[in-house]
């Protein structure tokens, strides 16, 4: 089989030296690297690094003798495109179609048919700027993968945003990209993960044991497989390794209105509503002969001999992710974490999930195969009472990738 090719194009910033450690991973990995660098990115790195590492000599020149058409040429003979780093110069020029040089030459040649991956790297008033955000937004439009930044320090002696994306993480979408390439299917999964918080007073909250750790252990699963992932998760629980879209959640309450706001707003193939969410709120505490509403005191005097906690139930978030789901063919699949003595009976816990929340499949794991906090033996249930068992948390995410990918 032929290599898989990549025109690997650098700008400049000072992370173009970064992109050297990325390169090599690449031709270790067995990929075929031709490199091309903006004027500005040799003087961050130089042409022997580049050549020395891909065995091929760095372009950077449109006119350069021999190699008149590398901006038609070069962009039909790659199967992705990636520019690492982006600076926001060049970004701002793609953006409005302009062709000075051969980066943003080879640009106006594409012509949208393979994956162009992009990683900014700037300085955070140059990744801020109304104009660059503007030709970010541009160029997402258009189907251009925008990897994220990080925040962090900056080589200008900054802290803050448009650090660019560690090199492994890079090469790990790159990865994904392929990977969506192979299996042909651009899937979209929302995965909930970890335990809410039910506040008491500002110090205190009612929580449960989740980690986050089976969402996070999917979810980089899913990624790894080029399955865009947003991962909706409780503060302080375990995250993906791999890249996603995180957005965090504390309450019950604020899971469901951002767990509402998404799925209304944004067609999912998937749901994984993995989330341990509390079945009861702190309605109002009763302190001596008083009550008083919950959040009424910033911290409970620990003067009262007697403090009751009245607890009303939480309605389930389950029971309407399909009936509120934009994309109305969307799959559930929900977790009961069960407690029951009986095989029979953790089975049949599982029915209401079909049955009034529409589930296509449950996964039911139990309380006595949780060791050290680690969750152990899941089974996954289909409609029709299929099923397949996972013994580990890894284990359970090849057979979910393989349902999302193939069907059970
Ligand atoms: C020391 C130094 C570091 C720089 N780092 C960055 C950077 O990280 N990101 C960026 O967008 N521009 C950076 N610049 C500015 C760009 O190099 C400049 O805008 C240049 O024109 C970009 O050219 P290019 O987009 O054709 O590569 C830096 C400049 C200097 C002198």
């Amino acid at each position: 089989m032929s290599k898989y090719k990549i025109l690997f194009q650098i700008s400049g910033s000072i992370a173009a030296y970064k992109s050297a450690y990325l390169i090599s991973k690449l031709v270790q990995n067995d990929f075929d690297v031709q490199t091309v660098a903006s004027r500005s990115a040799l003087k961050f790195i130089g042409r022997a690094t580049l050549e020395g590492l891909t065995s091929k000599p760095v372009l950077t020149d449109q006119f350069q003798t021999g190699h008149m058409m590398a901006h038609i040429n070069l962009i039909k003979w790659a199967d992705m495109i990636v520019l690492a780093p982006a600076s926001a110069n060049t970004i701002n020029k793609m953006a409005n179609g302009i062709a000075d040089n051969l980066i943003t030459s080879l640009f106006l040649a594409y012509n949208f048919d393979k994956p162009y991956l992009i990683a900014p790297a700037m300085n955070s008033n140059m990744y801020e700027h109304p104009a660059t955000q503007s030709s970010i937004k541009k160029l997402k439009s258009w189907g251009i993968n925008i990897l994220p930044v990080q925040s962090g320090y900056l080589a200008c002696g900054d802290y803050g945003s448009g650090k660019m994306l560690e090199p492994d993480m890079i090469f790990e979408h790159i990865i994904a990209s392929i990977n969506k390439l192979k299996t042909g299917q651009d899937k979209k999964v929302l995965i909930t993960s970890g335990a809410t918080r039910e506040k008491i007073d500002d110090v205190r909250f009612i929580t449960n044991i989740s980690t986050g750790k089976t969402a996070s252990t999917i979810a980089n699963h899913l990624i790894k497989q080029g399955i865009s992932v947003i991962f909706l998760h409780s503060q302080g629980s375990i995250l993906p390794e791999s890249n996603c879209e995180l957005i965090e959640f504390v309450s019950y309450a604020d899971l469901k209105q951002k767990l509402f706001n998404l799925i209304e707003s944004e067609d999912f193939d998937f749901v994984i509503h993995c989330a341990a969410v509390s079945d009861y709120f702190v309605e109002k505490i009763e302190l001596g002969n008083s009550f008083i509403n919950t959040g009424e005191l910033l911290k409970i005097p620990s003067k009262f001999d007697s403090v009751k906690l009245y607890l009303a139930p939480t309605e389930k978030l389950i029971d309407k992710i399909k009936s509120l789901s934009r994309n109305k063919k969307v799959k559930l699949v929900s977790f009961k974490f069960s407690g029951a003595q009986k095989q029979e009976d953790s089975l049949s816990e599982t029915l209401e999930l079909f049955r009034k929340a529409g589930s296509d499949f449950v996964v039911l794991n139990h309380i006595k195969d949780r060791n050290k906090n680690i969750q152990n033996n899941f089974l996954i249930i289909d409609k029709e009472q299929k099923t397949i068992s996972a013994s580990t948390a890894e284990e359970l995410a090849q057979q979910l990738t393989k349902i999302i990918l193939q069907g059970l």
